[in-house]
């Protein structure tokens, strides 16, 4: 069965890109696919700051990101990119920790001005990492997602046009699978 690995770079305790991941992961979730996702905020930041890959966290995760058949990639846009905190984490994987998996990179922002952020940014460092294929990336404005008493709420619109590419994504990763067989 083939494994999703859900990655949220936001810093964020009441994250809009956490909540966006957790919708995506029930998109992908069925019988056929395993999904996690993984906050870098829960690693230990005195690790994350002092490029430590040798604790067992950073270890862990790194692990669990180079098992995953696929990843999607979220952050949110800060400054102009993706966050710091996502960096710090990149930093400590192994040189080509993404060979072999195929990633989907997805940002949350305030400002369509930074819509291009995924593809002058993030691509390159998920590329370098050796990600054997990285989808179009996807930008949600962050005023779509929204929390309502019984969870996260996404757009209806904006659901309209992300739940294809998601879906693509993930028969993608499901017909990679069944050719390794
Ligand atoms: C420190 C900081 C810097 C930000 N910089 C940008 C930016 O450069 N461009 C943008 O579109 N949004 C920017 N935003 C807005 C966030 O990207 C947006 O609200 C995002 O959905 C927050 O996600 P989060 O809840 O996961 O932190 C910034 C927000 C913060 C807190």
């Amino acid at each position: 069965m083939p494994s999703v690995l859900l990655l949220s770079g936001s810093p964020s305790a009441t994250s809009r890109t956490t909540a966006l991941l957790h919708l995506v992961a029930d998109r992908i979730r069925s019988d056929d696919t395993e999904v996690d996702l993984l906050e870098v905020r829960d690693l230990p930041p005195a690790a994350l700051l002092s490029g430590d890959a040798s604790d067992p966290a950073i270890a862990e995760a790194a692990a669990l990101l180079q098992t995953a058949d696929a990843l999607v990639v979220g952050s949110p846009i800060y400054k102009a990119s993706y966050t710091g905190l996502l960096k710090a984490f990149l930093d400590l994987l192994p040189q080509y920790a993404l060979r072999g998996t195929s990633v989907l990179p997805l940002a949350t922002g305030g400002t369509p001005a930074h819509v291009l952020a995924i593809d002058y940014a993030l691509r390159p460092v998920l590329v370098s990492l050796g990600a054997e294929h990285v989808a179009q990336g996807w930008f949600v404005l962050d005023k779509a997602v929204t929390f309502a008493p019984d969870g996260p709420r996404l757009d209806e619109a904006v659901a309209a046009q992300l739940w294809p590419v998601v879906d693509g994504f993930t028969e993608r990763v499901l017909r990679e699978s069944a050719v390794l067989l």
